[in-house]
């Protein structure tokens, strides 16, 4: 069984590396949003302050890689290089699904090399919402935190990617009851996210009333699980999975409607990802009301050649949201959650259809 899921983590960053796992037809909808150009910022670049406090954390920018892998010996390679890039920059990061290591402690160090690494940076446990539907409780998500002394758990939601896989955890029953108890029982703030299809305004609603401290809504318009499982199918010559990937490669809440919707529903903070691929994406998500944002894909190469090639698209990326914070005159990141928005396109049209009213925008919880 671990020999099974080592395996599938392997193919997952193979699949990621090798071919094009990026939605084709689906967009993030930050297309859609349009940040006004101040002509006269009437601040000075250089003293733009972009830190940020959430979970009691001062990020030195609204940004954390996401949750990517562990279990193996390439994912130990991958974590240190993210790990030491985020210690150096005081950012934060994911680890991938710990499942792998609260089941075989033998690959824990695949994880905890993270904590080695960066002693002092945000690190975000990870278990998956299907185990905690079947045998997983409080005691294995405290056993994930412990494993990388984290600062919070994310819980993911992954239900197409298990939708599309001949061996899918399909069973969703009870989750949310699970997700609950686990929110009351941690001493670490309880993350639940997606994993690239988005979350509406009525599960966030749902999960914030049980208590959870923060939803990732990862929506849909960068990486797509179904894309992935899509290659693994063809590999394996399965007809079936290889047809249901391809159907469904697009599927899910575009990102920046997945953000208003969460925004506007819940109280507590909402993060943005799901195709945050430049620093303007990130700009235009905290426009919205997100606390933070964060991307996975376009960290996955850089950490295979090491830490400083993370560092540098680190560094390229909060440079860009220094850059569209002076043109928007917003010198701090309280003043960009205030600042004005255009909703066009197809991502107005969602939100309209769905009864968000764009004067709420305005009055968007910052
Ligand atoms: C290679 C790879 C492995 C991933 N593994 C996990 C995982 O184990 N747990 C998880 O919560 N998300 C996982 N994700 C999903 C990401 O955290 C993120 O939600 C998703 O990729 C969308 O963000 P992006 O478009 O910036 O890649 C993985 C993503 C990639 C690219």
């Amino acid at each position: 069984m671990d020999d099974m899921i080592g395996e599938r983590k392997a193919d997952h960053i193979e699949v990621c590396l090798k071919e094009d796992v990026q939605s084709k037809k689906a967009t993030t909808g930050f297309e859609d949003v349009h940040l006004l150009h101040r002509a006269i910022p009437e601040i000075e670049r250089e003293k733009v302050d972009l830190s940020t406090t959430v979970f009691g954390y001062k990020f030195s920018a609204p940004l954390f890689v996401g949750a990517m892998t562990g279990g193996t010996a390439k994912a130990t390679k991958i974590n240190a290089a993210i790990a030491e890039a985020v210690e150096e920059l005081s950012l934060g990061m994911g680890v991938g699904s710990q499942r792998i290591a609260i089941d075989n402690p033998k690959v824990e160090h695949s994880f905890s090399v993270v904590r080695e690494k960066a002693p002092t940076a945000f690190i975000l446990a990870n278990i998956g919402g299907p185990q905690l539907v079947g045998k997983y409780g409080v005691k294995e998500a405290k056993k994930a935190v412990e494993m990388v002394k984290a600062n919070a758990l994310a819980v993911h939601l992954n239900a197409l990617q298990e939708a599309v896989q001949p061996e899918g955890d399909t069973n969703y029953s009870g989750l949310l009851r699970k997700i609950g108890e686990v929110a009351q029982a941690l001493d670490v703030p309880v993350i639940v996210k997606e994993t690239g299809a988005g979350i509406c305004a009525e599960d966030a609603t749902m999960l914030a009333a049980e208590g959870v401290a923060a939803i990732d809504v990862a929506g849909v318009g960068g990486t797509s699980w179904a894309a992935v499982e899509y290659y693994r199918a063809k590999a394996r010559q399965d007809g079936f999975s290889k047809r249901l990937g391809e159907t469904f490669w697009d599927w899910g809440i575009p990102t920046a409607a997945s953000l208003v919707e969460a925004v506007q529903s819940v109280d507590v903070p909402v993060i943005a990802s799901g195709g945050i691929r430049t620093g303007i994406d990130v700009t235009k998500a905290l426009a919205l009301g997100a606390s933070l944002a964060s991307a996975t894909y376009p960290f996955l190469e850089p950490a295979t050649k090491g830490s400083e090639d993370v560092k540098k698209a680190l560094q390229l990326m909060v440079g860009e949201v220094r850059n569209a914070m002076f043109l928007v005159g917003a010198d701090s990141i309280q003043k960009l959650q205030k600042a004005p928005v255009v909703l066009t396109g197809k991502t107005a049209e969602w939100l309209e259809a769905r009864g968000f009213k764009p004067e709420v925008y305005a009055r968007r919880k910052a």
